[in-house]
């Protein structure tokens, strides 16, 4: 029955890749709109300095070029500046000043993608460069170069957050046995999601409405965004219409609002016809938001005997020129404070402070729950620095202080009631997966051989779905999201919701939470998300936010239907409601299972027989908003061998045990786990964005910035335990980020115990060849 229903747990197919692997996604830039126009940016070859002028004359003398836009034609519109999620502000287009290279400088509307490009070369600015601060902790210096002249407070420091109990925490370090402590920098990454960004923007001046396909992972607040910025033009929310189409991956850099997407859209308004933009690779690798870029110092205070008793971190936090992150208002630094991680912390003191830089915007929460990867990061690397100083085994000094599976619900030092967990069974699973013990032995006779073997270890904690809507909004919306399901008198579904996949498969796990829910198979079952016209307001997808809240939602609207359904089967049966109980997916009688009725019998019934006063249809809506976050945990071990001669780490082996609760669809969370693991080695080994002293962009192309490939990928071995969240209806817990904040630990940790023993006790993220080599040699110990 249950593989017929294609219910909860059932690894079906992706419905939507019928379309994908024939090429018939529909993507943003495959919308094309008679008479539609091309907009395409110049931008800024300094990181700072004044406009003295700019000449449009040459792109307008081209024929096909029809306008050029600049900062100062926005003025009168009061376009030149948006607000960003975080409540800063960000120039759409600058009137006098850049501030980072690749900054949008004009804009030029053509009839044509190259006439339009030909337009932006024939653009002359005069220029004149001035000094640039690249690093965050100079920024933050007295006298540094300003970054923001047009903020009142004239230095570059944006904020400073902190949490905990810094007295307590103070003296628990004053008074312990051993410290450890460790300065950490996680570089600025990019997203490079397959798809770039993109608009097309249609406004039609007669019903004064305009229609918006973008790739934006939250459509619902970027209409609200769009009505706010842009009500005095006569755009009124009911007026706008935001289609998210197919979406080439996100992880979280489509969040933000980019300044193309408002030309665009200020373009078609004043036309009257539509414009589309779409980023080149170049564009996107160097202006659109980053993420990390965080510099981290980091203590922990234990007993001798290896029990962690206090935590305190202290970060400065790269924003680049404007705070364009997309965390929730009240976390400046996202979800940090999750730091603690898997353990039971009795002290713990936080600090972050956000520092303005000559660099794009940064702080974007890439595949993860707003700074859980750099949490996570933190202190599984602290851990295996104190397994080192009191020379304990990695995995036993983590058995012994894992918070226990009895202290669930559990209540941590910085105030995150974790829901469930089993941090023990999960790294059991994985060392015996792996072959733990063996491998240690293995590592101590090539040791001896002077061959370089390394393993690792990371047993991080997930914070995810926000959210509690007490807690989380953004922009002052507060954070829930939402679910309407419709049953047709045929039984066929038609399910909407407020959140919105980039490739997670959506289509397919959310009908399964409706299959499972009602009975009904998940081939009737159509998802469609992604419309502000037709589907619920909701928040959107990122920070594996879609199953614990839009799931919720769903499963919720899918029980009042249920509800409903009840009653019509007890009139259908003529019985009493209470005499008829929901069993193998039909309502029957109880005690009597030939008398039952199916849901579509029902749903029949609902347009065509239903109980006398009763109101027709079958249908309901649920706006949920979560009693708390969901936390799932996982225990990854990664092997890797050292190669003495070239300093090259090889992944050997990988085994990743993840928890995400009650899954929907095993096969998709696999796919989830094998994308994130692949995004968690990247960092680990291979990306990261770096800046000269003036602000140059080093790596603003893929031969500079070395995304990892099916060559660089190991054989993801992955394997799991199910533990439910308790308040989550189906149970479910996020899943589309672990691994990607789980894996950078693992693989660091295994080259650094691979590189123990001649002293070592921590390298930056990305550990490359060379940095390889130079310890190697350093040591005397390279081929
Ligand atoms: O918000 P986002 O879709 O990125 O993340 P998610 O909620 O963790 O879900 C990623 C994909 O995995 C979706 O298709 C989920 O429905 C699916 N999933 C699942 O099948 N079981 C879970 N316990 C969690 C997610």
């Amino acid at each position: 029955m249950a593989i017929a229903i294609g219910g909860i747990g059932q690894s079906v197919k992706r419905k939507e890749d019928a379309r994908f692997i024939r090429g018939r996604g529909n993507y943003v830039d495959d919308v094309k709109l008679p008479g539609m126009l091309y907009l395409d940016i110049a931008r800024s070859p300094y990181a700072h300095a004044r406009i003295k002028s700019i000449d449009t004359s040459k792109a307008l003398a081209i024929p096909g070029v029809l306008a050029v836009i600049t900062g100062k034609d926005l003025v009168p519109l009061k376009l030149e500046w948006m607000p960003t999620l975080m409540s800063d502000r960000q120039m759409v287009l600058p009137t006098d000043t850049v501030l980072y290279q690749a900054q949008e400088v004009a804009a030029v509307v053509a009839t044509e993608r190259y006439i339009a490009a030909d337009g932006v070369a024939a653009i002359e600015v005069d220029y004149e460069p001035l000094p640039v601060v690249v690093d965050p902790i100079k920024a933050l210096q007295p006298g540094a170069t300003l970054v923001r002249e047009d903020r009142e407070q004239k230095d570059n420091h944006i904020w400073h957050w902190e949490v905990g109990d810094k007295a307590g925490t103070d003296k628990a370090f004053a008074d312990a046995e051993v410290v450890v402590k460790q300065d950490l920098y996680i570089p600025r990454i990019h997203v490079s999601s397959i798809e770039t960004c993109g608009i097309v923007a249609s406004f039609d001046k007669i019903e004064g409405k305009l229609t918006v396909y973008m790739t934006t992972q939250a459509p619902h607040a970027i209409r609200t965004v769009i009505a706010l910025v842009a009500g005095h033009l006569g755009l009124a929310e009911h007026k706008i219409r935001v289609i998210s189409p197919d979406i080439g991956g996100g992880f979280g850099g489509k969040v933000p609002v980019y300044p193309g997407y408002v030309l665009a859209i200020g373009a078609s308004v004043l036309t009257g016809v539509p414009v589309k933009w779409i980023e080149d690779r170049a564009e996107n690798i160097q202006a659109d938001s980053f993420a990390r870029d965080y510099h981290i110092s980091a203590e922990l205070a234990a007993k001798k005997d290896g029990t962690m008793q206090a935590l305190r971190v202290k970060t400065i936090a790269d924003h680049g020129a404007f705070d364009a992150a997309a965390n929730p208002s009240k976390y400046p630094a996202g979800l940090f404070h999750i730091i603690t991680g898997s353990y039971p912390f009795q002290k713990s003191f936080v600090e972050v402070d956000g520092a303005y830089t000559n660099k794009p915007p940064g702080g974007i929460a890439y595949r993860c729950s707003f700074r859980v990867t750099e949490a996570a990061f933190t202190i599984e690397r602290l851990v295996d620095v104190l397994a080192l100083e009191i020379k304990k085994d990695p995995a036993e000094l983590r058995m012994q202080n894992f918070i226990p599976p009895t202290a669930f619900p559990y209540k941590s030092v910085l105030g995150w009631e974790y829901d469930s967990g089993d941090y023990g069974r999960a790294l059991k699973l994985a060392m015996d997966t792996i072959g733990y013990a063996e491998l240690r032995k293995e590592q101590a006779e090539k040791r001896k051989r002077g061959e370089l073997m390394g393993i690792g270890i990371s047993s991080f904690t997930e914070i995810v779905g926000a959210g509690p809507s007490k807690d989380f909004d953004i922009l002052g919306i507060k954070m829930f999201d939402s679910a309407e399901i419709r049953v047709h008198p045929t039984g066929k579904v038609m399910v909407r919701i407020g959140v919105k996949s980039q490739g997670q498969g959506h289509e397919t796990t959310f009908g399964q939470i409706v299959a499972e829910e009602l009975g009904i198979p998940v081939a009737d079952i159509a998802v469609e998300e992604g419309d502000t016209d037709t589907a619920p307001y909701g928040l959107g997808t990122y920070a594996s936010r879609s199953t614990p809240v839009a799931g919720g939602a769903t499963a919720i609207a899918a029980r009042k239907i249920r509800e409903k359904a009840k009653l019509i089967a007890a009139h259908l049966l003529e019985a009493n409601p209470d005499d008829i109980e929901w069993k193998d997916y039909k309502f029957q009688v109880k005690g009597v299972p030939t008398k039952s009725k199916t849901m579509q019998e029902i749903a029949f019934a609902a347009y065509t027989n239903h109980p006398q006063g009763m109101e027709a249809g079958l249908e309901a809506v649920d706006y949920y908003d979560p009693p708390n976050l969901t936390f799932p945990f996982g225990s990854y071990i990664c092997v890797v061998d050292i190669d003495r001669g070239t300093g090259v780490v090889k992944i050997r082996r990988f085994v990743a045990v993840d928890d995400c609760g009650t899954i929907i669809n095993p096969m998709i969370v696999e796919g989830q786990i094998h994308g994130g693991l692949t995004m968690g080695l990247a960092p680990a080994l291979y990306e990261e964005i770096n800046y000269d002293k003036d602000g140059n962009i080093q790596g603003s192309n893929f031969m500079d910035y070395l995304l990892p490939t099916a060559m660089e990928t190991p054989n993801w071995e992955t394997a799991k335990t199910t533990t439910p969240s308790p308040h989550h209806p189906i149970g479910a817990k996020g899943v589309g980020e672990s691994a990607t904040v789980g894996a950078p630990a693992a693989i660091a940790n295994a080259v650094v115990d691979a590189l123990a023993h001649l002293g070592v006790r921590h390298i930056d993220i990305p550990i490359t060849p060379w940095k390889v080599q130079k310890i190697l040699k350093d040591n005397g110990v390279a081929e």
